[in-house]
C-alpha cells in the first residue's frame, strides 16, 4: 500500500501525530457561528504544542470565545513524540488578551498541574469537561470509541479528528444513524499531512519532510453545519439493469453516491463515502453492511456482506443503506 493508513497507525496504537494549523482553520471557518460566548476544551492537547490551543487563542477575539482549555497528556513511554522538558501533566487556561496587544501572550496563559497523568478519562479531566461547551482535538484514534461514548455521556458539542473506518464502529454507526454525529467538511483529497515522527510511507510526490500522510482522516462533529442541508442533485433514473438488487438484502445497489437515482423510493445500498453528501432531511439512514459493524467489532466472524452474486458482480465491501425521505 502506497500510503501510510490511519488503520495501520492504530493497529500499532500509534497515537502520536499532530494536527497542521492549515487543515485545524480550513476546517473551523465553517463553524465560527458556534464560538462566540463559548469555552473550548482540546483535551489530548499539549498546550505547548498543539495547533488546536494555539487556533483558539490566535482566534479568541475573532470567535468571541471566553475561555480556551487545554489539558496535556504525559504518558509513560519516554520514547513519546510529545515528550517535552517537563515531566508533570499540565493545564493551561487561557482567558483572552489583557495587555493590549491582541496576542496570547506566555504571561496571559495560566498554567496549572493536573494531578494525574492527564487521561482524558481521569476525574480531573472530566471536572475540566463539564466546564467546557465544546470540546475540539485530534484524540487518540485507538481511544476513539471511548473519546466519543464520553463526549455524548456529558452531552459536549465537538468538532474532532478521526478515521473514517470509524463510521462501521457499533458504537459510532447508531450515532450517525440517529443524527447524533456526522461528519464535517473533510481533509483535501481525503488525507491530511501530520508531523509525526513515525515513518511516512507516502509516495515521493507526496511525501512531507516530518509527517506522516493518513488517508481516509475526515472530522466528526454535532455542530450544525451548512454542508448538513445542503441538497444533493440527483438526475440519473432507476433500471433495474443499472441498479441490481442484493440476493440478502431488499435494496437496490448503487455504486457511487453521485449516481443515486432521483426516482427510486425503496432501499438503496450506497457507498460510506456518501456520508460526505448526507442531509438528514433528504435522506434517511437505515442500516449498515447488514449488522457488518457488530460482526466486525466482534472480531469472530468475517463480515457479513451484501450480495449481488445473481448478477455475476463483485460483492460489495460495505454499503450503508438509506431510503429518499418523502
Ligand atoms: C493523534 S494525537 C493528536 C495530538 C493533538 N490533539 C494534535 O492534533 O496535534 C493524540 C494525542 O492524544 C494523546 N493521548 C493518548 N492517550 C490519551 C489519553 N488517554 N488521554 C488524553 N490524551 C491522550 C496522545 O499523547 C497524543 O498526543
Amino acid at each position: 500500500m502506497a500510503n501510510t493508513t490511519l488503520t495501520a497507525a492504530k493497529a500499532a496504537k500509534k497515537d502520536e501525530f499532530y494536527t497542521q494549523l492549515a487543515d485545524i482553520e480550513r476546517e473551523l471557518v465553517h463553524y465560527k457561528e458556534h464560538f462566540r460566548g463559548k469555552t473550548v476544551l482540546c483535551n489530548c492537547d499539549d498546550p505547548r504544542v498543539s495547533n488546536f490551543f494555539k487556533y483558539f487563542t490566535l482566534k479568541f477575539n475573532d470567535l468571541g470565545l471566553k475561555r480556551v482549555i487545554a489539558t496535556c497528556y504525559k504518558s509513560q513511554d519516554v520514547d513519546l513524540f510529545s515528550m517535552n522538558a517537563s515531566e508533570q501533566a499540565v493545564y493551561q487556561i487561557y482567558d483572552g488578551d489583557k495587555d493590549g496587544n491582541n496576542m496570547p501572550d506566555a504571561s496571559e496563559i495560566e498554567v496549572r498541574p493536573l494531578k494525574g497523568d492527564g487521561d482524558f478519562r481521569s476525574a480531573e479531566c472530566i471536572e475540566l469537561l463539564k466546564q467546557a461547551d465544546i470540546v475540539v482535538t485530534n484524540p487518540p484514534f485507538s481511544l476513539f470509541r471511548e473519546y466519543v461514548a464520553q463526549l455524548i455521556k456529558y452531552d459536549k458539542k465537538f468538532v474532532i479528528v478521526g478515521h473514517q473506518n470509524a463510521i462501521t464502529y457499533k458504537e459510532i454507526f447508531p450515532l450517525i444513524r440517529d443524527n447524533k454525529l456526522w461528519l464535517g467538511y473533510g481533509f483535501k483529497g481525503g488525507a491530511g499531512h501530520f508531523y509525526s515522527k513515525y515513518e511516512d510511507v507516502a509516495t515521493a510526490g507526496d511525501h512531507r519532510e516530518g509527517m506522516i500522510r493518513v488517508s481516509g482522516v475526515t472530522w466528526f462533529t454535532n455542530l450544525d453545519i451548512e454542508k448538513k442541508h445542503e441538497e444533493l442533485i440527483l438526475y440519473k433514473h432507476y433500471t433495474p439493469e443499472e441498479y441490481p438488487t442484493y440476493d440478502n438484502y431488499e435494496a437496490i445497489n448503487v455504486n457511487k453516491t453521485s449516481d443515486i437515482p432521483c426516482d427510486y423510493d425503496g432501499v438503496m445500498g450506497v457507498p460510506i463515502t456518501f456520508l460526505d453528501k448526507y442531509n438528514p432531511d433528504q435522506f434517511e439512514i437505515i442500516d449498515i453492511n447488514p449488522h457488518f459493524y457488530t460482526i466486525v467489532e466482534c472480531g469472530l466472524q468475517k463480515p457479513k456482506q451484501l450480495s449481488l452474486k445473481n448478477v455475476g458482480m463483485k460483492d460489495p465491501y460495505a454499503r450503508i443503506l438509506i431510503r429518499k425521505r418523502k
